[in-house]
């Protein structure tokens, strides 16, 4: 394993989310979920923190802050709507799965429009699981030249790390655990879900069952192997 991109853990304090959550999980989704992870309050409460570190390590500084599609969609919204700070914002889409690519391949789908040169970046992504993501996209920003790069996940999964990166803001340090919602999907499913809840395996063993081997990375890459 590389340590080249090794970051050190500047925001080393994020919580978990707790054993156990007393939200429950709203009726239609019982047969699918079997509980709330984090419910939409902690969500909230939490990102107004990470938002009010940011404020304070970037005052006077104009970031561009560069998000990775699709799944920030939720976590981004909120997280730069309690920035007050001058910002720019910027997308890379990046899938671990693309149409007749091999399995565990990460293709972009779309690549970053604004110059980041001598540039203060901020790069947000929903999940830290492998690090392989995250790990790209560093190699990819280092070399426009930065002035610094950041990175921001709402959720780290430290126990299935492979590649040697570290966030410095971190949302919530959650178990190995099959997750969706607030933006995370299985099969494109669930990003719109409120919260972050445990996905029931018998939801993945099935659709891992009828899933082709070359969208299975793309599909199963959060344990439903
Ligand atoms: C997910 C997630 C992260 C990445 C993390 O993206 O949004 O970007 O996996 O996994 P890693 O640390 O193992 O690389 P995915 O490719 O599923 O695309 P999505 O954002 O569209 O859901």
């Amino acid at each position: 394993m590389s340590h080249r991109n090794f970051q050190r853990v500047i925001k080393s304090r994020a919580p978990r989310p707790g054993a156990r959550n007393n939200a429950r999980v709203p009726p239609r989704w019982r047969n699918e979920l079997e509980r709330i992870l984090i419910s939409d309050e902690q969500i909230a409460r939490r990102i107004r923190a990470m938002s009010r570190d940011i404020a304070r390590d970037y005052a006077s500084r104009e970031l561009v802050v560069v998000s990775l599609l699709n799944g920030t969609v939720m976590f981004l919204a909120d997280l730069i709507r309690n920035l007050s700070l001058p910002l720019r914002l910027d997308f890379i889409g990046v899938s671990s799965y693309g149409a007749g690519t091999e399995s565990g391949e990460l293709v972009f789908t779309k690549e970053l429009r604004l110059s980041v040169r001598g540039r203060d970046v901020l790069l947000v992504d929903d999940i830290l699981d492998t690090g392989k993501t995250l790990y790209r996209v560093l190699g990819k920003l280092r070399a426009l030249k930065p002035r610094r790069i950041k990175t921001c996940v709402l959720l780290n999964k430290a126990a299935r790390r492979i590649e040697a990166v570290e966030a410095d803001y971190v949302g919530f340090e959650i178990p190995d655990l099959f997750v969706v919602g607030y933006g995370l999907d299985f099969a494109e499913r669930y990003r719109n879900l409120p919260f972050v809840g445990v996905l029931h395996p018998h939801v993945y063993r099935q659709a891992s069952q009828r899933i082709a081997p070359a969208r299975r990375r793309k599909t199963c890459a959060r344990g439903c192997d």
